[in-house]
């Protein structure tokens, strides 16, 4: 079997020899009515006979993996694909620094291996759960598309992690796997294990939004478990990594659509000042304080996911080879970390303050900060957006201490500029930097479904471009009755 080409002949398409690996083969198998399951109960409601035009990985080949057709999403197949090995590849941080990269886990790390595999796969249902009712009001049909696409990429997610449970944790990773099938976003007695993964997806510009914020966070995991001297884990991420950054596309040409609808209208009706939220709204477009108080909420969110800012876990991780930073092998330095230091933010005696700390405890602040640098870059392409229809306004990221729920600024209230308040002064201007339910009922109230071919609802603009260069009428979901 070629290693580029994915094997379509056994029940889980793969590329890693499943066929010869009969244990394995059977463990997954024994896994997969359980998934199914789990697809069928939590996965896209009331969608689950449509026809959706999804594409499919062939190969990991960069150049042409993915193959375009119509599936009913059951049947999608999900495979387990590992992006080519290389056999020269190193340890390349971290104490075993220059050692051959590992293929199987090192005895003495592998439950620090397991928890990141875990807690990597936890997420990756989670969101299909959270979104399992947005296809019901989805603005067009494109969207719905791009949605499922999404949802059965993360269900690919999880089969991925689930491979390297199955294959390399022996009865540990069995049990963890069956885990991954029983929690749920939002339970009471099983939630899943980070923050963000148990909050409502209510909307689509909640979805737009977590698919920008959230799944890059995702990302910047993905990334620095790539680094990971692990190699099947590497080679499992760095496919994962193909697929999230269509998740993030989603995110971000929807949050520019709204914005492009948003600032149309407003021209169209000469509205000049965009705080006149209620002339806005009476267009039946959503306004661009409510756009910016959305992007609040969910950007903090997702800075919570990256844990405290400073973590003996992270610096284990990252001595012991497993987890590296973003880009690791790009960064010029010895990739020890020993005696360097790294500049976190604190709260000391009150005040929002830098400190130095030990660049290995501040490696989780170091990712955070990486990401934040790859959310301003989308949040300027978003700017452009607005500032090339002549509306006067800008978006911006709050400041790190905002609305945070773990770390440093947990048990203080920040303003977005970063200003610490009391109590009672954030009481009264939370709805000014939160969406307030009021600003979720106006959301609520625009979500009408539009699934006519080359419609779309009024508060979104259509894309620029169709999926695999379709045309703007094409029906991308064909809804069974
Ligand atoms: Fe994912
Ligand atoms: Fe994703």
């Amino acid at each position: 079997m070629n290693i580029m080409n994915v094997d379509y002949t056994t029940k889980i398409p793969n590329n890693v020899n499943l066929a010869e690996d009969r244990q394995v083969l059977k463990a997954l198998e024994g896994w997969h009515p359980g998934y199914l399951d789990w697809w069928n109960d939590m996965g896209p409601e009331g969608f689950q006979e449509s026809l959706v035009y999804l594409r499919t990985a062939i190969s990991v080949d960069p150049k042409g993996w993915a193959k375009f057709d119509y599936v009913r999403m059951p049947e999608y197949r999900w495979g387990v694909l590992l992006a080519p090995q290389d056999e020269q590849r190193q340890v390349n941080f971290g104490q075993h620094k220059g050692e051959k990269a590992w293929q199987e886990v090192p005895g003495e790390y592998r439950a620090m291996l397991r928890r990141l595999v875990v807690i990597q796969g936890d997420t990756e249902p989670a969101s299909v759960e959270q979104q399992r009712h947005l296809g019901k009001t989805a603005p067009s049909l494109y969207d719905m598309r791009n949605l499922f696409q999404v949802n059965v990429e993360e269900g690919r997610h999880l089969w991925a992690m689930v491979y390297l449970l199955q294959k390399y944790f022996g009865r540990d990773g069995r049990e963890e796997a069956d885990d991954l099938l029983r929690r749920r976003s939002g339970d009471e007695d099983a939630p899943r294990m980070l923050g963000a993964f148990n909050e409502a997806t209510p909307d689509w510009l909640s979805f737009f939004m977590f698919t920008f914020f959230t799944d890059r966070d995702g990302k910047m995991q993905l990334e620095s478990l790539a680094q990971s001297g692990f190699d099947p884990l590497s080679r499992t991420c760095r496919f994962m990594l193909t697929e999230e950054a269509h998740h993030m596309f989603v995110g971000e040409t929807g949050v520019s659509r709204v914005l492009q609808r948003t600032c149309d209208a407003m021209k169209a009706a000469g509205i000049e000042d965009p705080n006149e939220i209620e002339k806005v709204r009476a267009l039946g477009v959503i306004d661009l304080p409510t756009m910016q108080k959305k992007m609040n909420l969910h950007y903090s969110l997702s800075l919570d996911l990256f844990g405290s800012e400073v973590s003996t876990n992270a610096a284990n991780f990252y001595n012991s080879g497993l987890k590296g930073r973003f880009q690791e092998t790009k960064i010029d330095d010895d990739h020890r970390l020993t005696n360097d230091i790294y500049k976190v933010l604190k709260l000391v005696d009150g005040k929002i303050t830098l400190v130095d700390e030990p660049a290995l405890t501040a490696l989780n602040m170091r990712l955070r900060d990486d990401y934040t640098l790859d959310c301003e870059k989308g949040v300027e392409r978003w700017n452009k957006v607005i500032e090339k229809t002549g509306v006067n306004f800008r978006l911006e990221l709050p400041h790190t201490a905002f609305h945070r729920q773990i770390g440093e600024f947990k048990d203080v209230n920040a303003t977005p500029k970063g200003v610490i308040v009391s109590d009672a002064e954030w009481a009264k201007i939370k709805n000014d930097y939160l969406p307030s339910t009021a600003d979720g009922d106006f959301i609520s109230s625009l979500m009408e479904p539009v699934s006519e071919p080359g419609k779309f609802a009024n508060w979104i603009a259509p894309p620029k471009v169709g999926i695999d260069n379709k045309p703007g009428d094409f029906e991308y979901v064909k809804i069974a009755a």
